[in-house]
């Protein structure tokens, strides 16, 4: 449970994180994440989605390029030095990058963990095609990209494959993400 609302998390989002990229990126997150906790955890529905909001909290504070170890870590110093202490949400934010140290082990941390890339390569996926748009795209195309191991090199397959640690399947895990990222496609560019 949280007792942070989603006005309040998006505060704190645009406070530390100016990078139009990097916002749409957490909002298209967020909504992965609220579509796999109406399936999965539908009473922590906001958690879920502000955890997906706030994963890359740390994004232009952190030194990760220098130290990839400090993204996750830096963002629950952030959420704290803001009087925000939930470790659920601190616990999740660290999940979805282990090299800080922490590895993935309840259901939101291994949903999080794998929407992260999801969402960006269901956006390199619609880039493919003529109107750039989410709406074209089809599962199997997905599917198709995914095994494409040089095609959106970034997303981290394995990350994205422990989905299934949550009890869905690839195939669903596709369909809820797609959904979720077109109800908000005009607002992340899609
Ligand atoms: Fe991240
Ligand atoms: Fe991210």
């Amino acid at each position: 449970m949280t007792d942070l609302t989603r006005q309040q998390a998006h505060d704190l989002l645009t406070k530390y994180v100016k990078g139009e990229h990097y916002i749409t990126h957490s909002y298209a997150v967020e909504a992965i994440m609220r579509g796999l906790a109406k399936r999965l955890a539908p009473q922590d529905e906001e958690l879920w989605a502000i955890c997906g909001l706030l994963h890359d909290l740390d994004e232009e504070t952190a030194p990760w390029r220098e130290d990839m170890a400090t993204h996750g870590p830096v963002a629950v110093q952030i959420l704290r030095s803001e009087g925000i202490n939930n470790p659920v949400l601190e616990n999740a934010i660290m999940a979805h990058n282990p090299i800080c140290g922490k590895n993935p082990e309840t259901t939101l941390e291994f949903a999080i963990i794998a929407a992260d890339p999801m969402s960006g390569f269901l956006k390199a996926v619609a880039q493919i095609y003529p109107d750039k748009k989410l709406a074209s795209v089809k599962r199997k195309s997905v599917t198709k990209r995914f095994k494409e191991t040089r095609f959106a090199a970034g997303a981290n397959r394995d990350f994205m494959m422990l989905i299934e640690k949550t009890g869905i399947s690839w195939d669903e895990f596709i369909d809820i993400a797609m959904a979720s990222m077109l109800e908000i496609a005009d607002e992340i560019g899609l």
